[in-house]
């Protein structure tokens, strides 16, 4: 072990990864993991939630993982794993559901939420969702946790989890975990194709690292814009705005210039501007989705990463428990 800062997130394997994720969360993953001790993992019994298929549950832990891979994230420097090869985490979510309280796990605004998605099933493991999230945070002792906005609440659920077991127990076992915000320049927010708002999975607006470069450009041009500027140096609109932002991500300074001086003359055509913001993200993503075709052909690697991940999280992870245990009173005295 190191004295290295814990640092611990998370992923449903529910989809592909998308520019949103990469410039939020995972492209900082990649820089992390040599600056701190760093968990990264496949939420896949969370997922259950929503009753995937077992096909369909098996696709997306594979697809995370190449993607995880393709995107950078080492495995000697990192412990990428998945959630269902460690059960130490089921068992302190067992005992972490003996403090946690109907009326505070109702109140949570994501059981809210899906609750009114999915008003047909609305089960326990949705209600007990962010004790689940606490054990996996809590049983590796993770200081810090990179989460977006959506998933503050749960955070702040499980430094209360943790405060209440410190507590109840006259113990100091869990540190209470903090969430990691990237400093300014590292946290850049995507924007969607639709006009307003960030990408996001569930929103439809997004790009995926995976994506066809035909599907690109089809996504691209199709992007919400206005009518065109009708006097010099006007304001941009937020959907053109959008676009000129997506457009410094991953182009060149000069190209931005250079459309932006057009825009600003008034003699900007946003075809030949998407057309270039089309391949610029596709020149930008290619490699990514070269290295996450080769690692989903790889299984022999993939299942190699898996269970070097499995292996370090179960290690740490049984320690955590142990002292759990102890803490608890399973102690046999017979
Ligand atoms: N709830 C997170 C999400 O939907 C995934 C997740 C599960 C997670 N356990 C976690 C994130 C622990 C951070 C830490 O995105």
């Amino acid at each position: 072990m190191t004295n290295k800062l814990t640092v611990l997130s998370g992923i449903r394997p529910t989809g592909y990864l998308h520019l949103g994720n990469y410039f939020g969360a995972v492209r900082s993953f990649v820089k992390m993991q040599h600056d701190y001790n760093c968990f990264f993992f496949i939420a896949d019994i969370h997922s259950l939630t929503t009753h995937p298929t077992p096909e369909n549950l098996q696709a997306g832990v594979k697809q995370v993982l190449a993607e995880y891979l393709a995107c950078g994230i080492d495995p000697e420097k990192a412990t990428i794993f998945i959630q269902s090869d460690v059960p130490e985490v089921s068992e302190l979510y067992a005992f972490l559901n003996m403090n946690a309280y109907l009326g505070e796990l109702e109140r949570t605004t994501s059981f809210k939420d899906k609750a009114r998605q999915q008003p047909d099933n609305v089960n326990a493991g949705l209600l007990t969702y962010p004790v689940l999230m606490a054990a996996d945070i809590l049983i590796h002792k993770a200081n810090f946790v990179p989460v977006g906005k959506d998933q503050e609440q749960n955070l702040e659920m499980a430094r209360k989890f943790a405060q209440r077991f410190n507590y109840m127990y006259k113990t100091e076992l869990f540190p209470l975990p903090k969430p990691y915000t990237f400093d300014g320049k590292d946290m850049i927010k995507v924007p969607g194709l639709d006009g307003s708002g960030k990408m996001g999975k569930s929103e439809g607006n997004a790009i995926n690292l995976y994506e066809d470069p035909k599907d690109i450009r089809k996504k691209v041009m199709r992007a919400v814009t206005d009518s065109g500027p009708t006097e010099p140096n006007q304001p941009k609109s937020e959907p053109v705005e959008n676009l000129f932002t997506l457009l410094k991500i991953v182009s060149t300074p000069d190209t931005v210039a250079h459309f932006d001086a057009l825009y600003n003359n008034c003699e900007i055509r946003y075809g030949d501007l998407k057309k270039q913001l089309a391949e610029d993200i596709i020149a930008y993503t290619s490699p990514i989705r070269e290295r996450i075709i080769e690692n989903l052909k790889d299984e022999a690697y993939l299942g190699r990463v898996a269970k070097l991940g499995a292996e370090k999280a179960r290690e740490s992870a049984a320690r955590t428990l142990q002292e759990v245990k102890e803490v608890i009173g399973f102690k046999r005295l017979f």
